[in-house]
């Protein structure tokens, strides 16, 4: 479990957890309004069946345990490309380091059990560009990222879809951003990442 003074971030969720399914699936759905997100929603079944499969991680307030934040693992293409989906920190707990702890524990995760994936995203926020680069991913044009189309089913959802479907799913409003192992931007763990690694785990 990693932590910070105010959160702690539980992988993989328990499935107790899962009694925040609803919540988490709210505030996807909120954020989605904002001006300028590219974000698909998510149901409280999906984001359910994510926790029950141990996919799932969930930042919670130490004081109280209640949800700060949410964002789950997926595979693709014979598990060859990662990525992680439905990020989303509660609006009362950002910029205290949630995003960054969720996603290096997912990173950890995923270059340890699949050291030859790509691991990438879409994204059009700056804080999660900001922390794929400190891990070493780098914005490609979509052509590199997984031809899965179950990962771009996932896009259905999200405003821009048709964007997405217009541009024949080379272009949309998302930067698209991958980790690949053979060719990272800088390798992993780096001076900005030692500090999530524990070595007997990595
Ligand atoms: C994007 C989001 C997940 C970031 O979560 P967070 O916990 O606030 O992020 P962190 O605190 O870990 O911030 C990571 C870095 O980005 C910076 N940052 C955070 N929010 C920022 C903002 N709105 N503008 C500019 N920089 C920002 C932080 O300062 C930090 O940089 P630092 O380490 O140099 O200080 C959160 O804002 C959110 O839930 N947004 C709505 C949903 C969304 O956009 N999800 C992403 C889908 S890909």
């Amino acid at each position: 479990m990693r932590e910070n003074e105010e959160f702690e971030v539980v992988f993989p969720a328990a499935a107790d957890l899962d009694k925040w399914a609803t919540k988490i699936s709210e505030l996807i759905a909120e954020a989605a309004q904002e001006k300028n997100s590219g974000l698909a929603q998510r149901t409280p079944e999906h984001i359910r069946k994510k926790i029950n499969e141990g996919k799932a991680v969930v930042a919670l307030r130490k004081k109280d345990k209640t949800l700060a934040g949410f964002c789950y693992i997926d595979t693709w293409q014979n598990d060859t490309f990662i990525v992680n989906s439905g990020l989303i920190v509660h609006p009362d707990c950002r910029g205290k380091g949630i995003a960054t702890l969720m996603k290096h524990e997912l990173f950890v995760y995923a270059r340890k059990n699949y050291p030859n994936a790509k691991i990438f995203g879409l994204t059009t926020s700056f804080a999660v560009k900001k922390i794929n680069v400190r891990l070493g991913y780098k914005e490609v044009p979509y052509s590199e990222l997984t031809t899965d189309d179950g990962f771009w089913k996932g896009c259905e959802s999200c405003v821009h879809f048709e964007t997405l479907v217009k541009n024949n799913r080379l272009e949309c409003k998302c930067a698209g951003m991958i980790y690949d192992p053979e060719n990272p931007r800088r390798s992993f763990p780096n001076e900005e990442t030692i500090m999530f690694i524990d070595s007997d785990n990595y």
